[in-house]
């Protein structure tokens, strides 16, 4: 008799015992990386990962605070969020509150008195706490955790379990350099992620290696200047980024490589080095490299500190073109800095001619409180702003649509990502990060298959499998 009922007790048990939480992801994709991180630090203390708010406890906001636009609208997100709180308190439950995140780091505790509902606010050097602080929030703390912690965050959280891995997907982000030490005059960054920091080689060949060996095919490498990755090696010696894509290339079950985001001033300068050489001769790296500029006018780029001129960042494209020609550039873009004249914008139309794009962002210049640039007086009227963003969008999507356009009839393999919205639709991804839509049902989810593109759109391709 017990051995019937004892497994179903514990079950339900199990069950009752579930705690779910809701994140919610804004921002870069070094978000999105610590917002799994966050699930994996709370999954010891029962919490299970929930698509729906409804049925949450914990409601955590993965806050960007690059932007007024996306740092502004966390606070109406929250409004909606106490609206469901003030719901389930009513029928008895508890909604706990948390603003994590690049607001949380820059408002700290003035979060706390704008929106009474927030019961936590930690910033992202310190998620390994986390398990700690939604504790003493549930026991009736309102807890700000925004210390820039000396100890390494990747050390202490927990390691995702094989099956939270698997849940996620074939496609894999992985955070190796985290925080920003080029304080260009705009950027929060390098305030709200603290001074750059390089993870261990060793470390991030074992996250790789758990990675794989649960199904994922492709990995990001993830930095706020990822090609100034400079980690310590297992030789003691310090590495470089292509000296890494060359180690991790050889892990068993990985497919494809990627890293993003790099900056023109620590791009290779010759052939020797090893960023250049990964790109000449590992199949497994995709062809794309996302390199911003923001301006193309050497006046704005020195007073935007980026250390860099128009002609530099030609060159460095240049040098990767050289060793793979069919290398897919993007890039972001910043217009109406304080002091941008239409000269200046019109550099940078010609430098977005000149390198021809396969993608890119561009946004209206926002000033950050804390930084040098917010303090400049000469600022550009919105509407001149505005219509400088328009015209600039629109070159660069007529080069994104030409770029696609020009996929038609090629054949490339493609990497099956996830289902599509129809039945026995399927979404793969390019080699150059496109969409690629297949209608034939043939291969399953984490394949790489040779297909024909037999139409390209401004934002995606179709392709039939060979
Ligand atoms: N580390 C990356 C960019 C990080 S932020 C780099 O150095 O390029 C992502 C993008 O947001 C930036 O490239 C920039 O185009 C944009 N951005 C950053 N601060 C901004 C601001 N104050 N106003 C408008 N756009 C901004
Ligand atoms: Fe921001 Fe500049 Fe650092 Fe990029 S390099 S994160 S734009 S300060
Ligand atoms: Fe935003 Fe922070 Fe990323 S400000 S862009 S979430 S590093």
């Amino acid at each position: 008799m017990n051995e019937v009922t004892l497994p179903t007790t514990q079950k339900t048990q199990r069950t009752a015992n579930t705690r779910k939480v809701f994140i919610k992801t804004y921002g870069c994709q070094m978000n999105v990386y610590d917002s799994e991180r966050m699930g994996d630090a709370l999954a010891g203390d029962g919490y299970q990962v929930t698509k729906n708010i409804e049925e949450a406890e914990l409601v955590l906001l993965n806050t960007c605070h690059i932007r007024e636009k996306a740092a502004e609208k966390v606070y109406s997100d929250i409004g909606r969020i106490r609206k469901i709180k003030e719901k389930n308190e009513a029928d008895g439950r508890r909604l706990t509150i948390g603003v994590t995140g690049c607001v949380a780091q820059a408002e700290g505790k003035e979060i706390l008195h704008r929106a009474k509902a927030v019961d936590l606010v930690v910033g992202p050097q310190t998620y390994h706490r986390l398990p700690q602080i939604v504790a003493r929030a549930l026991s009736g703390e309102r807890v700000v955790d925004t210390d820039y912690a000396t100890e390494d965050k990747f050390e202490h959280l927990p390691k995702p379990q094989r099956a939270q891995v698997i849940s996620r997907g074939v496609t894999a982000f992985l955070t190796i350099q985290e925080g920003c030490d080029k304080f260009c005059t705009f950027c929060v960054v390098p305030y709200t992620r603290g001074s750059e920091q390089s993870r261990p080689v060793s470390r991030i060949v074992e996250e790789a290696r758990r990675l794989t060996q649960a199904g994922v095919r492709e990995i990001t490498l993830l930095g706020q200047n990822v090609n100034a990755w400079h980690g310590e090696g297992p030789d003691g010696r310090e590495w470089g980024l292509g000296e890494l894509l060359f180690k991790l290339a050889k892990l068993d079950g990985l497919q494809r490589l990627r890293y993003t985001t790099s900056h023109p001033i620590d791009m290779s300068r010759d052939d020797e080095d090893s960023l250049l050489a990964a790109h000449r001769d590992l199949e497994i790296l995709m062809p794309y490299l996302h390199l911003p500029v923001q301006s193309g006018s050497d006046r704005i780029l020195k007073a935007m500190n980026r250390h860099h001129t128009a002609d530099d960042y030609l060159r460095a494209i240049e040098r990767f073109r050289n060793v793979r020609p069919d290398i897919a550039i993007s890039g972001d873009f910043i217009v109406g800095f304080p002091g941008e004249s239409d000269e200046d914008f019109n550099q940078t139309l010609s430098l977005i001619n000149e390198v021809n794009y396969a993608s890119a962002f561009s946004f209206c210049y926002s000033p950050r409180p804390g930084t040098p640039g917010a303090l400049l007086k000469e600022t550009v009227p919105k509407e001149i702003a505005s219509a400088r963003l328009q015209e600039l969008q629109a070159l660069l999507n007529q080069q994104q649509y030409a770029f696609n356009q020009n996929c038609v009839g090629k054949q490339m393999d493609v990497l099956l990502e996830k289902p599509g919205k129809k039945p026995d639709q399927l979404i793969a991804r390019s080699p150059w990060l496109q969409s690629v839509i297949l209608n034939d049902s043939v291969g399953k989810i984490g394949d790489i298959l040779p297909v024909r593109i037999i139409e390209g759109s401004p934002n995606s391709l179709v392709g039939e499998v060979i």
